[in-house]
């Protein structure tokens, strides 16, 4: 029996559609055993699955560098009979997929000629046209590993920051790594001075957000310069704003990080304000086969 709790109606697992009770795994999948697996998650709103090219290709990239054999193709096949089984064909939804490297005897090196376990599952779910939260975040120490661009299933680190900022009552955590703000716990992040948009470069500290490649795609679109370069934990208060990207998040405009505020009450900076209503628009096309 499932716990109570916000689960599917219906699991795609390895091919079939089953039922969330009936959507078990062996214990000695290396998913469970050591985390060696690829995750994603997009979401289905008006127009369609938002991005589902750039998420798939991401999935495919993220498989092909840990050598995990899979063309993703196979779920994206699926994707429609995932939803239709689902009863949220055209419906605003979140979709979670794992590829695990499967089950097999524990030991580290990879096994060969094992089949992975392929999972998703699609949730009802809607997002505001534009995330009317100004965060709150804490600064977090960055002690997770250094292969952050690959979206890994292991994300320890990742909720361990989160937890804090949760306890901290703030809307996330911040991650500082060397002195240099590397990303959210779930999130990209980035700073606005004097008109220009700054964001860590998309190298092995941060995962390359599907949305902050939107963003810096709109940036251009709109004549915003931008800057793909850290930001240091000392230089926050010399930063005129701050917003989190991500799937789930959208454009979130930061009110507060660590010490330094931004904004003495509910303001939303001008930049901030203008992508997220450049992001928003997005919505009123179909996004899914746009590549990035
Ligand atoms: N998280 N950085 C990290 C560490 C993330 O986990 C995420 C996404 C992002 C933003 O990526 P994207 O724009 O492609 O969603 C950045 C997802 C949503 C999650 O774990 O639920």
């Amino acid at each position: 029996m499932l716990p109570k709790g916000n689960f599917p109606e219906k699991v795609y697992l390895n091919g079939k559609i089953v039922s969330a009770e009936d959507a078990k795994i062996s214990v000695f999948d290396r998913g469970f055993l050591f985390g060696d697996g690829i995750y994603e998650v997009m979401v289905q709103l008006e127009n369609g699955l938002f991005y589902k090219k750039a998420h798939l290709d991401r999935l495919q990239d993220n498989l092909n560098k840990i050598g995990i054999q899979y063309n993703v193709k196979e779920i994206d096949d699926n994707l429609e009979v995932l939803l239709k089984a689902s009863h949220l064909p055209d419906q605003s939804c979140l979709i979670y997929i794992q590829v695990t490297r499967g089950v097999a005897p524990r030991k580290h090196s990879y096994p060969k000629g094992v089949p992975p376990s392929v999972m998703m599952y699609a949730l009802p779910y809607s997002l505001p046209h534009i995330n009317p939260k100004n965060m709150k975040a804490i600064l977090e120490p960055d002690f997770r590993w250094h292969r952050c661009d690959i979206k890994s299933i292991s994300l320890l680190g990742n909720i361990m920051a989160n937890e804090a900022a949760m306890n901290a009552t703030t809307n996330e955590a911040a991650l500082v790594r060397d002195g240099i703000i590397s990303e959210g716990s779930h999130t990209n992040i980035f700073f606005v001075k004097d008109g220009t948009v700054i964001t860590h470069p998309a190298n092995e500290h941060i995962l390359n957000g599907i949305t902050r490649k939107i963003v810096l795609k709109l940036c251009s679109d709109l004549d915003i310069p931008i800057k793909e370069k850290p930001i240091a934990e000392n230089e926050i208060e010399h930063m005129d704003e701050a917003f989190f990207t991500g799937t789930t998040t959208q454009v979130a405009s930061i009110v507060q990080l660590g010490s330094h505020t931004f904004y003495k009450n509910d303001e939303i900076g001008k930049v901030t304000r203008k992508l997220q209503e450049a992001f928003a628009q997005l919505r009123e096309i179909n996004t899914a086969d746009i590549t990035l």
